[in-house]
């Protein structure tokens, strides 16, 4: 029985795995420019957040309608639940969306397709975060939330993802004030490609309750001790750091020293069809790389309720 637990750190567009790529493109008309599945697997091999960026943009092509997108969710739940996922903190990327002229309710329908049975169908409870993307416009982030106010009942938070370097959390804090004003949770990558400072900025500019990675904090004693003081929590993506070569190898992850350090650490699998596992695979990775024992993958998957977004009597329920 794999250990019950929560994965707050998953974009729905990364578990598109080649075979359904394929079968949806076909189903749309779409073109993809490789000659199968095995071509494709083959260009995952990434030197950076923004080579991954890229093939992750191009593949969503394939995305269309509302069945799609359930197809798509659907396709994760089932995955997750067999990895022993109780709880899913989901998030989407509107603007990639938007930008083909797909429209909001389209992906948020489809997805809640899925997710609105997910309890039943999956043994699966959902929570939907909305993305920003950090490298467009802040006017086109506004411009997202004001799309999104009709969807608001499905959706929990608001996050921030894509290329981190150059585009710090600060260029963010209106659409934050005005999600915050919404009753919208608040969370945000940092740290993962860029500096420990844009963790700082999350917290204290966007007011962000959870970092989205935060690897990079261990360059910071002093924020270090702030995110154990104030208890924030982290969700890490080991696997993720290997493929985009935020780490050398998995054995050299700082997550051991995080959890020495007391910081709340979580573990999540990112974007699983391109970074070789979901969450069960992440937790049985870094088991047998990095040599946690028992007592700290309970740990790791107490965090994950811990650090969720479920009310107190839902989280007991849950785990
Ligand atoms: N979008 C999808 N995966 C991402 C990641 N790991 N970092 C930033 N943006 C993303
Ligand atoms: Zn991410």
């Amino acid at each position: 029985m794999p250990l019950p637990k929560a994965e707050l750190h998953l974009h729905i567009e990364g578990t598109l795995e080649p075979e359904l790529a394929f079968e949806l493109a076909a189903r749309n008309g779409v073109e993809l420019p490789y000659a199968d599945t095995e071509a494709l697997r083959e260009a995952y091999r990434f030197e950076d957040l923004q080579s991954f960026l890229n093939l992750y943009y191009e593949l969503m092509a394939v995305l269309r309608t509302e069945q799609d997108f359930e197809d798509l969710a659907d396709a994760y739940l089932a995955r997750a639940a067999a990895q022993g996922v109780r709880h899913a903190e989901i998030f989407f990327d509107p603007q990639a969306h938007l930008a083909r002229g797909i429209g909001m309710g389209t992906v948020v329908e489809g997805l809640w397709r899925a997710l609105g049975r997910s309890e039943t169908s999956h043994g699966v409870s959902t929570r939907l975060i909305l993305c920003f993307l950090r490298d467009e416009s802040a006017e086109s982030a506004l411009e997202t939330l004001a799309a999104a106010e009709p969807y608001l009942d499905r959706i929990t938070g608001v996050g921030l993802d894509s290329a981190e370097v150059g585009h710090p959390p600060a260029k963010f804090r209106e659409v934050y004030e005005a999600a915050a004003a919404l009753g919208l949770r608040r969370v945000a990558h940092a740290g993962e490609e860029g500096p420990p400072a844009y963790i700082t900025e999350a917290l204290d500019v966007l007011g962000v309750e959870r970092v989205d990675h935060g690897l990079r904090c261990v360059e910071d004693p002093a924020l270090v001790e702030r995110l154990v003081r104030e208890r924030i929590p982290l969700t890490l993506c080991p696997l993720s750091n290997v493929r985009l070569r935020t780490v050398d190898t998995l054995a050299d992850h700082p997550l051991p020293a995080m959890l020495d350090a007391g910081l709340l650490c979580t573990l999540n699998s990112d974007d699983p069809a391109y970074f070789g596992g979901y969450a069960g695979d992440t937790f049985d990775a870094v088991r047998a790389t990095l040599g946690l024992d028992e007592d700290r993958l309970r740990e790791l998957a107490r965090n994950s309720f811990l650090a969720s977004f479920l009310e107190d009597d839902e989280e007991r329920r849950a785990r």
